[in-house]
């Protein structure tokens, strides 16, 4: 840790719209006056009906759940489209740069985005798409997901969206659970000069399940694709028999916006669902306040819609503050490790968000890649998914700012909508690694294992002591388990699972994970996941997996793995499961080690030991603690024998 401190620079202080006595000030008033503050903050939406009612949310069991603005009716794609159209039809809404550079980029203005955003809707209605319905999304980078995205909500339809990179079979999970008949996806999802076909995975996972009945394909690529008669069709067509005319349909601040599913430490992914209301307001009050924007700014989040931080910075929040938001569809490393920096100088980019893991690795391809580009439209940096280490904060800010711009550490989780824990680039003096200050209305908390109350410079496990609008509603499907998640440990709080220390000066440092949940490269993933993924391979008998520090990806997976008696250790069996998870999940939970073993180390009630595990992973054999409860202790010497390290 580190205790350097990066004043405000004076561009910022002097212009940005939250100074520190406001935030100071602001921030006190929405918490002690929270509905006045949260109604007032609502009028930077366009209601049909303004809400008369604010927070209506408890955490506590006889009376639990969370609702904001329960009164008000409005609608997502009338508030990030057509209140516009008077003022800015004419700029950029989105700015799509492609895949590979010497294709052209595509700007779409405020009226291009109405007329298609109108289209796409009447064609999910042509399709029998009706409010509340579940709609999913497998889709590359391209301007048509965030068109899907604001069709469904222009017709009060519910979207799922699936990350590309998910397998079929994660993806035919996510279909079923949440009873989805129709999902849009594209001929080809074209990533780094490689294409995959998206099609194929849905008819992979079409082949799984029984509720899908329509798949509307766009054609990205032209790449080849079977189309199923009366199940598939083409999106071009369908678009040319409908009209342009489609109105926005008023919806209650509490009907449901979005799911987006999530790995926890337990069982199968869960549909986060997201409501109207506090959702639309929550992503953009932060974005305007950490982000900053201004008339004539190109703003880029570097993230995939198939992720949160897509959903709420790269679509909902900018685009409801109208601002342009710049689209990308490739890896931040291809052709060039100097891509980022040049789509940067190519586009005029103002303000940057990123996630440590690619920050590190183009920190590893030396400087050179950076200084050979511009960078000079660049006013704010911002670091999002994981803890972003010091040394990466600093090459982040010396390297590719120059020196020059603040550097926003936004917290936040699926589960939270938008930023909970963030610098404000006009009121915070930078600390490397400290998310830094809640945000308004968000009131942080430590507490100890037995629930207690942590005061002072201390560490703990990080709770939220009040609901804030963009706050999940429920589990799809299961609402008792939104509960048990996240308000049962520690009642009456909401608990993040993540670790926290809170310094002298009062700064908030995230220390990562304290459940079961691994980050890698900044992607969320439950260490069971991986584990049902490998005990379904025939010749595994049981598996235990978890996170280690690796040096790009921040976590990496190892898997601990027990055969079938009689099965042989083998480099191909090894090899044979790495493509086993990858197919049952994704590339994204490829295992980084696997070490065969004839038994993991459980206590004699048979719970496993994951925190042997873990040091076993780290190659920290000396503190592996208090092994005598073991049922067989000597385990552990195999286990460290046999380390793949
Ligand atoms: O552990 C925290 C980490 O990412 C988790 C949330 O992951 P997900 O729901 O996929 O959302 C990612 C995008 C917000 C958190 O529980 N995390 C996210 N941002 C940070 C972070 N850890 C430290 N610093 C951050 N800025």
């Amino acid at each position: 840790m580190t205790s350097d401190i990066y004043p405000v620079p004076a561009s910022w202080a002097d212009s940005a719209t939250i100074s520190a006595e406001r935030y100071a000030a602001d921030y006190v008033r929405s918490l002690d006056d929270a509905d006045r503050f949260w109604l007032e903050q609502a009028e930077r939406l366009e209601w049909f009906t303004p809400p008369s009612v604010a927070d209506q949310s408890s955490f506590h069991e006889a009376d639990f759940g969370v609702r904001w603005f329960a009164d008000g009716v409005l609608n997502v794609s009338a508030n990030c489209i057509d209140r516009h159209l008077a003022t800015r039809g004419d700029q950029v809404a989105i700015l799509w740069e492609p895949d590979a550079p010497d294709r052209p980029a595509r700007r779409i203005t405020f009226t291009e985005l109405h007329a298609e955003v109108c289209r796409f809707a009447n064609v999910l209605k042509a399709q029998g798409v009706r409010r509340g319905d579940r709609v999913t999304l497998y889709l590359p980078m391209i301007p048509e997901a965030a068109f899907a995205m604001l069709a469904c909500t222009r017709i009060g339809a519910i979207h799922s969206i699936v990350f590309g990179g998910f397998s079929p079979e994660a993806l035919a999970g996510r279909i079923t659970d949440c009873d989805s008949r129709l999902v849009i996806t594209a001929d080809e999802g074209c990533r780094g000069g490689k294409c995959v076909s998206l099609k194929a995975n849905v008819d992979a996972a079409a082949r799984l399940i029984t509720c899908l009945d329509t798949v509307i394909v766009v054609r990205a690529t032209g790449g080849p694709v079977a189309m199923q008669d009366g199940r598939d069709i083409w999106y071009h067509d369908a678009a040319a028999l409908v009209g342009g005319d489609c109105p926005p349909e008023p919806m209650n601040a509490e009907d449901p916006l979005f799911l987006l599913y999530t790995s926890g430490s337990t069982g199968a992914p869960k549909g986060v669902l997201h409501t109207t209301g506090g959702y639309l307001l929550w992503a953009a009050y932060t974005h305007a306040c950490v982000f900053d924007c201004r008339d004539g700014d190109t703003y880029w989040c570097a993230a995939d819609v198939g992720w949160v931080t897509g959903h709420s910075y790269i679509v909902y929040g900018p685009l409801a503050n109208g601002v342009t938001t710049l689209m990308y569809e490739g890896v931040p490393n291809w052709p060039t490790p100097a891509r980022m920096w040049q789509v940067v100088d190519r586009h005029q980019v103002t303000q940057l968000y990123t996630a440590p893991t690619a920050l590190r690795a183009l920190m590893r391809e030396g400087d050179g890649f950076v200084m050979q580009t511009s960078r000079a439209s660049l006013r704010l940096l911002g670091s999002v998914g994981e803890p972003i280490n010091p040394e990466a904060w600093r090459w982040y800010h010396d390297v590719v700012g120059d020196g020059r711009c603040p550097i926003v550490d936004t917290w936040w989780q699926t589960e939270t909508g938008g930023h909970m824990i963030t610098p404000l680039p006009g009121a915070t003096p930078l600390k490397p690694g400290a998310a830094s200050f809640p945000f308004f209305g968000v009131e942080p908390a430590l507490v100890d294992a037995a629930g207690v109350v942590l005061e002072g410079a201390t560490e703990g496990n990080l709770v939220i002591a009040r609901s804030w609008p963009g706050q999940m509603r429920t589990v799809w499907g299961d609402h008792a388990r939104f509960f048990q998640t996240y308000f049962s440990a520690y009642p009456g709080v909401y608990f993040t699972g993540d670790g926290a220390r809170r310094d002298t000066d009062g700064y908030w440092w995230i220390t990562g994970r304290v459940d079961d949940v691994i980050n890698v490269s900044g992607h969320r993933m439950g260490t069971a996941e991986v584990e049902s993924a490998l005990v379904l391979h025939r010749s595994v008998v049981e598996a235990a997996v978890v996170g280690f520090a690796h040096d790009i990806k921040g976590q990496g997976i190892y898997a601990y793995v027990t055969l079938n008696a009689g099965e042989v250790p083998t480099a191909a069996l090894r090899k044979d499961l790495v493509a086993w998870v990858r197919a049952e999940i994704g590339p994204i939970a490829t295992p980084d080690a696997i070490q065969f073993t004839p038994g993991l180390p459980k206590t004699r009630s048979g719970k496993i030991m994951r925190r042997i595990l873990r040091k076993i992973a780290e190659g920290d054999f000396a503190a592996l603690g208090d092994t005598s409860t073991l049922a067989d202790p000597a385990v552990v010497d195999d286990l460290i024998a046999n380390r793949v390290g």
